[in-house]
């Protein structure tokens, strides 16, 4: 049997990270991983492939608004093979990056479903290896609507929708979250109608509720129209598309809407089924999440489980601090515990929403005093220099500048909010930000000023 210091179960931005960093601390490492190519989730059918779409489809958008910088271009068009071809191409490219860091590293990739047979041991096809520690990287899955059967041709779950042969003409997308708002902007810009029908009153759930407005405002301006306070009935198949049938949650009426296609995007859960937990001793909580300490320790000694499969955001950038956090404490350095409200949440639609921290309504809810500070971006220069004025930033913060939550929604904001997380991190105040240099012209002097306007000192306003 061969034995290794860790084996970890899932090679997406969670695992191969915890893979690599273990073994550049010098444990002996086996990643266990059953896509024929590595990076999971993330590189595979998600971030990567989403944001190679958004942006070949932002360059289409971009076509009909170049006569405002005084460019004529002759009879555009695009072609989808070649767009589909061109995300194929940038996500095998990092996929077998990762592979050669693998090879640079030492890490051994198992390649097969991984099952945990005790502490100790997992089973990878016929082979069963000894394992002193398991980190389970497991990550998750598409969440399904009762009722509604996903078939990848008509009616598709986000893997689906990075792959259509063809525009729909439309599109309706089940679930306004961050999903649902990313691939809809790519087919809408490519030409589909498309229709977000969510649950709630509001889109993106979660988001401050100012900034989710304003960017309904912004994505309704460019072609989405949404339905809200609807909950879905049923999706039926009909020939070549299907029929959604929903009911108003004010009135309870009954409307239908004709679709050659339909995303549902209602969110995921963690992939954890099948492993041989319950077995093992190791808590699963109703929704299918592991449950962990600060450490991300099981309750079972020698097993640890991190990222998607554990509560917390479901982001990338997250699934890879778990695994740097529990690797250094399998290897016996001491790492504090996360804290997940300083994790950035970036929507890559155009103009991007970055979100951090407390929203305005929560800091209400809790009774917290605070002060609001708020930049547009039409009073800006350089957003103004490159007409990319839609949009603010909203900094939060408590009386004495402590800094509670950022929110920006315009041009680069995913950028932009990386300045507030490491003020956040720091301790750095809303006046420390403010007192710091910015570049002239640049949108990160929107930021300078909302900390100002926080302050009561606005400049440019
Ligand atoms: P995953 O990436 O899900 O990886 C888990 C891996 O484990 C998979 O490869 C799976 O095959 C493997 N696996 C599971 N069970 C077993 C088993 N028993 N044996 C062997 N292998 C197994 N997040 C962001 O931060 N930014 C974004 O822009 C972003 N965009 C997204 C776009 C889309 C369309 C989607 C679907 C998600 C997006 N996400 C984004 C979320 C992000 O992909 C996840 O949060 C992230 O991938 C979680 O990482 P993970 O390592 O925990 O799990
Ligand atoms: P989500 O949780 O962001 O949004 C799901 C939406 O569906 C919510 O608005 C919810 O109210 C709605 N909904 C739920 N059930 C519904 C129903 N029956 N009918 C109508 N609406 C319903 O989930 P989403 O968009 O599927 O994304 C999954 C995860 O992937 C997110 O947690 C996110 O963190 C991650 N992700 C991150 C991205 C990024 O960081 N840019 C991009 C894409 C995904």
């Amino acid at each position: 049997m061969r034995n290794f210091d860790l084996v970890v179960i899932g090679a997406g931005p969670g695992g191969y990270v915890a893979a690599l960093r273990a073994a550049q601390l010098g444990l002996s490492v086996a990643c266990v991983e059953e896509r024929a190519t590595l990076g999971g989730t993330c590189l595979n059918v998600g971030c990567i492939p989403s944001k190679a779409l958004l942006s070949s489809s932002e360059h289409w958008a971009e076509v009909k608004h170049l006569a405002a910088h005084g460019i004529t271009v002759g009879e555009a068009g695009f072609d989808l093979g070649a767009m589909m071809a061109r995300k194929d191409k940038v996500v095998g490219d990092l996929t077998k990056g990762i592979a050669h860091l693998f090879k640079k590293n030492g890490v051994e990739w198992l390649n097969g479903r991984g099952t945990i047979l005790a502490a100790g041991q997992v089973q990878v096809g016929d082979e069963v290896v000894g394992a002193k520690n398991i980190l389970i990287a497991t990550g998750s899955e598409p969440a399904t609507l009762a009722g509604v059967a996903v078939d990848e041709e008509v009616v598709l779950s986000s893997t689906g929708a990075l792959s259509l042969a063809r525009v729909p003409e439309h599109l309706v997308v089940i679930g306004a979250g961050v999903i649902g708002l990313e691939l809809g902007q790519v087919w809408a810009r490519l030409g589909a109608k498309v229709t977000v029908v969510e649950y709630l009153d509001r889109i993106l759930p979660g988001a401050d509720g100012e900034i989710a407005k304003t960017a309904q405002r912004l994505l309704q301006r460019q072609g989405l129209a949404f339905q809200l306070g609807r909950k879905v009935a049923s999706v039926t198949r009909d020939g070549a598309g299907a029929t959604v049938t929903l009911e108003r949650r004010d009135t309870g009426a009954v409307e239908t809407l004709a679709a050659d296609a339909v995303l549902v995007a209602i969110g995921r859960r963690p992939r954890t089924a099948g492993l041989g937990l319950k077995a093992l001793g190791v808590t699963v909580d109703a929704r299918g999440f592991v449950a962990v300490d600060g450490q991300f320790r099981t309750g079972v000694a020698g097993i640890y489980a991190i990222g998607d499969a554990v509560p917390g955001p479901m982001l990338a950038h997250k699934a890879e601090e778990d695994g740097i956090a529990a690797v250094e404490g399998i290897a016996g350095h001491a790492h504090a515990a996360p804290d997940y409200g300083l994790v950035p949440g970036v929507v890559y639609t155009a103009p991007e929403i970055a979100s951090l921290g407390a929203t305005e309504e929560a800091l209400k809810e809790a009774g917290r005093p605070h002060v609001v500070g708020r930049f547009q971006f039409i009073a800006n220069g350089r957003a103004r220099a490159m007409g990319a004025t839609d949009g603010l930033v909203k900094v939060l913060g408590s009386e004495t500048g402590r800094i509670l939550g950022a929110h920006i929604i315009g041009r680069n904001a995913g950028e932009l909010i990386q300045e507030l997380v490491l003020a956040m991190s720091t301790g750095a105040t809303l006046e420390q930000v403010a007192a710091s240099s910015h570049a002239h012209p640049g949108m990160g002097e929107a930021v300078k000023e909302a900390c100002l306007a926080a302050l009561g000192k606005p400049l440019h306003a």
